[in-house]
């Protein structure tokens, strides 16, 4: 075969297995949905909110992170998945394959797997500097979300995401319910006042933080606040944050840099000490959680006992679980619908559910929500915090 040949045969099977794949890829688009094109998503007062998810773990959270994932799913979100640095990456590309396999991810492309993990070191600041990228990379990729939740992989929602855009959708877009408090009590001695640092931020290796000898004195520039690392952050403060002018956000990252558990401070203190977003401040989490009693340092498991009370508490999530527990079985029959290995159902799924087809293989207009019977509490509770933020007595005191 001379050059020329080898050169046009080489064309043709390329065509060939071009034309091949494209005949596949049709084939598979059409038959796996119904509407193999996303209906397009509007935002704006007019229509419900939308909400960017940061979910993360560490090794060997891959399927957690995955269920967790279905759980919250709705095509109006946006999410970022973070598999820290100690996962390997084998399990951060198996979590990408997991979810771009999703029949509704294959055409709204609104998940993304943190590709270049970082270190995320248990009580170390490492973990703000993970927050604050991943507040970044949604702000970058998406301009239509309203509000940023952050989830662990040992949480789990107690609504539908219906339920979640009907309760928000009449409050005020700039508000950011965040669980605060400056009376820091023995968090003072014990969490504020001593030096530690993250080696996560430095060294390759994985490693704990240490603590400095000498402590220092509680901040007088500003007033320290701290709180449920829990939060669920309006777009505003995060762009004010992480693009803003202020030099606020970033003293304050340079102070937290060496508080132990900078992320129950971090938040707290810029919103409190930032005139413009003081008053945009809810009290609370939304979080179910039992503290160990004593010495309530720790959320305790939840199991199967809790759920009436878990179920009847008009949070919109709760932690923490043990992975695959069975009370997670039970959310998913009993509040989110779920089938096993698929997203939650909302209004926007339109196939007809049996036991071997997956409700939201299909879809029509993903702009309505349609909240089911456990809307109303988390609407109660929503709107009772608003009225006390009103008030103002439990705002940054
Ligand atoms: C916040 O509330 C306080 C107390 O009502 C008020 O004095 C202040 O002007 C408000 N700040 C903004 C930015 O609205
Ligand atoms: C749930 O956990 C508590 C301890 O936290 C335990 O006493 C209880 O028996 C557990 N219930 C079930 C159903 O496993």
């Amino acid at each position: 075969m001379g050059a020329e040949k080898r050169w046009l045969f080489t064309l043709f099977s390329a065509a060939t297995a071009s034309l091949f794949l494209i005949f596949l890829f049709s084939f598979y688009a059409f038959s796996s949905s119904g509407s193999p094109f996303p209906t397009p998503i509007h935002h704006g007062p007019h229509h419900p909110p939308s909400f960017a998810y940061y979910i993360y773990g560490g090794r060997g959270d891959r399927n957690r992170i995955f269920r967790l994932f279905l759980a919250v799913y709705h095509p109006r979100n946006r999410y970022l998945l973070h598999l820290g640095a100690e996962a390997s990456d084998d399990e951060r590309m198996a979590l990408a394959v997991q979810v771009a396999a999703v029949p509704a991810v294959r055409s709204f492309g609104n998940a993304d797997v943190a590709g270049k993990p970082s270190r995320l070191t248990d009580m170390g600041a490492s973990n703000i500097a993970s927050t604050l990228r991943a507040a970044s990379v949604l702000l970058k990729v998406d301009s239509g979300w309203d509000w940023f939740i952050t989830l662990s992989a040992s949480d789990y929602p107690l609504i539908t995401q219906d339920d979640l855009a009907h309760a928000f959708s009449s409050v005020s877009r700039d508000l950011n319910f965040i669980d605060h408090t400056s009376d820091l009590g023995w968090k003072e001695e014990q969490r504020i006042q001593p030096i530690v640092v993250d080696p996560g931020l430095y060294l390759a290796r994985r490693s704990k933080i240490f603590y400095a000898t000498q402590t220092r004195p509680t901040p007088d520039a500003f007033k320290v606040f701290t709180g449920s690392s829990w939060v669920t952050l309006s777009r505003e403060f995060l762009e004010y944050c992480i693009l803003g002018w202020d030099n606020l956000p970033r003293m304050l990252l340079m102070y937290f840099n060496n508080v132990m558990l900078a992320e129950e401070g971090y938040f707290h203190s810029v919103i409190c000490n930032s005139p413009e977003f003081m008053n945009t401040t809810v009290n609370s989490d939304l979080r179910f959680m039992i503290w160990d009693n004593p010495p309530k340092m720790h959320p305790v498991f939840l199991n199967l006992s809790d759920f009436i009370q878990m179920a009847q508490s008009g949070a919109a999530f709760a932690r923490q679980f043990h992975r695959d527990d069975p009370v997670l079985d039970l959310i998913d029959e009993k509040i989110l619908n779920r089938g096993q290995g698929q997203v939650s159902p909302g209004a926007w799924c339109t196939a007809r559910a049996s036991w071997w087809n997956d409700p939201c293989s299909q879809w029509g207009d993903i702009n309505v929500v349609r909240p089911g019977p456990l809307a109303k509490r988390l609407e109660e509770t929503v709107s009772n915090l608003v009225d006390d933020m009103k008030s103002q007595a439990n705002q940054c005191k």
